[in-house]
């Protein structure tokens, strides 16, 4: 056994315990009440870095949540690797679907249950706990390391955007490595060569100046939730067609390799997709395999609709405003603020006489596909191979990290996405979880990695 493997074997309960501790912090982002808590979790990774032997290490504020920032370049003549996860997390609502409460991990069988076990401080503990190893056990790291820890990715991510645009000198790197993905099944290891782009956007409807009575104004009063319906199914019809026009314009054609592997569905996926979801059939457009609507279709999403009655009883009112929260998934090359653009002329356009509607973005971000026969992508394909013993696939993700495309196209280097999640991680959702041998595996892959980058 290697002494880098004897390290991580006799340490794994604290690496674990460390987690534990970050995840206790209910650092979500879009909350305004949690900032303090934001903070915390900002600090908790500095800490980490510190601990390792990092330097540099600060909090960057920003108009939003701080980044982490932290460096050790004493390897001459070696790459640099700039590493980025997140800190922030997701709200945690429905709560009471939860089976032991968001913020108190908790261990059942081979999972850490809590939020954020995954997504994203899971994945980026066992990033912190490769180096530690790394360094503990040799005293100095394989190559040059910049670690950037973003506050706000669920966010929208709008603060380290304008840091990469504003400061590209500061983040001068080789390759950049992000652990934020997961892999297509438990013995299946993953890179991820494109992700998708989205927007956020927000639709309000107003019709009259209040409430209404039902009875005295049905029939010429507007209805803003009606108003709503038509503009929803206006924009995607029922055989998941989106009727946005010129949407598609910049679409980029996949690849003869991708394509088959989607037809095909060599690795039977698309039965795995469909027992995860808990459903007998797929929605969306027929006319193309499911795992291409993920990963290189756009698609059109409502996350919620509120307005109007809708307590016990009944009650005969005409509702004065409604709200729907809606999405859009933009595969390489839409681009968002050109699809926000088509988007909101749709929606204007949609609408019924009589209604005033207003459309909001809320935020956005670019879709990234990257090469796949770069030298760090092989290296980390090398790593995943010996750690899970098989050749690793290279697919897109349907899932969305903007700061993706701006490493790629700002910082001009190739980006390595390897992720350690599961399909069934319940990201976003009740029950989040992380496995703790994917855990373990991925800090002995991520520690092959950053040696074969060194070589
Ligand atoms: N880690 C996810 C992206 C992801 C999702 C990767 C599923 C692999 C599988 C990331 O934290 C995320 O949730 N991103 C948001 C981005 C948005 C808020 C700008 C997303 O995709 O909804
Ligand atoms: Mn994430
Ligand atoms: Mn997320």
């Amino acid at each position: 056994m290697t002494q880098l493997e004897t390290y991580i074997t006799e340490h794994e309960s604290r690496f674990l315990d460390d987690l534990i501790d970050w995840l206790r912090i209910p650092s979500i982002s879009t909350l305004p009440e949690h900032a303090g808590d934001i903070r915390r979790a900002a600090e908790y990774a500095a800490e980490q870095l510190r601990q390792i032997g990092f330097e540099q290490v600060h909090l960057i504020q920003t108009a939003g949540h701080p980044l982490v920032y932290g460096e050790w370049l004493k390897a001459p003549g070696k790459p640099t690797v700039l590493v980025y996860g997140h800190y922030d997390v997701q709200p945690v609502d429905p709560v009471d679907l939860w089976e032991s409460p968001p913020f108190e991990p908790t261990i059942r069988g081979d999972n850490l249950y809590c939020r954020g076990a995954c997504d994203d401080k899971g994945q980026t503990m066992l990033v912190f706990k490769a180096l530690e190893s790394l360094m503990s056990v040799n005293g100095a790291l394989p190559v040059n390391v910049r670690v950037l820890i973003e506050g706000e990715e669920e966010a929208g991510g709008e603060s380290i955007d304008r840091y990469v645009r504003t400061y590209p000198e500061r983040l001068k790197c080789d390759v950049a490595f992000i652990c934020d993905t997961h892999m297509l099944t438990k013995d299946l290891p993953t890179l991820i060569n494109g992700l998708r782009g989205i927007i956020y956007t927000e639709v309000e409807v107003h019709g009259a100046r209040h409430d209404l009575h039902s009875g005295s104004y049905g029939g010429v009063a507007p209805n803003p939730l009606h108003a709503l319906a038509l503009i929803i199914a206006g924009l995607k019809d029922a055989g998941g067609h989106i009727h946005i026009p010129g949407l598609n314009d910049k679409l980029r054609e996949a690849s003869e390799t991708e394509k088959a592997f989607w037809r095909d569905d060599p690795l039977h996926l698309n039965g795995e997709l469909l027992e995860e979801m808990g459903v007998s059939e797929f929605s969306g457009e027929k006319e193309y395999p499911p795992l291409e609507r993920i990963g290189a279709r756009p698609t059109l999403e409502v996350h919620g609709i509120a307005g109007g009655f809708i307590g016990e009883g009944a009650k005969t009112v005409i509702p004065a405003t409604g709200k729907a929260k809606i999405s859009l998934r933009l595969p390489a090359d839409l681009k968002s603020d050109e699809v926000y653009m088509l988007f909101e002329r749709r929606v204007k356009e949609l609408a019924p006489a009589g209604v005033e509607v207003t459309v909001r973005k809320i935020h956005g971000g670019e879709a990234v596909i990257v090469p796949v026969d770069t030298p760090p992508m092989q290296a980390a394909a090398s790593a995943l191979k010996e750690v899970f013993g098989r050749e690793p696939v290279f697919t897109r993700e349907g899932g969305s990290i903007p700061v993706a495309a701006l490493f790629y196209e700002i910082l001009n280097v190739p980006v390595v996405m390897m992720g350690f999640g599961l399909p069934d991680d319940n990201l976003h959702a009740p029950n989040e979880k992380y496995s703790l041998s994917q855990f373990f595996k991925g800090i002995r892959t991520v520690v092959r990695f950053f040696q074969k980058l060194g070589e």
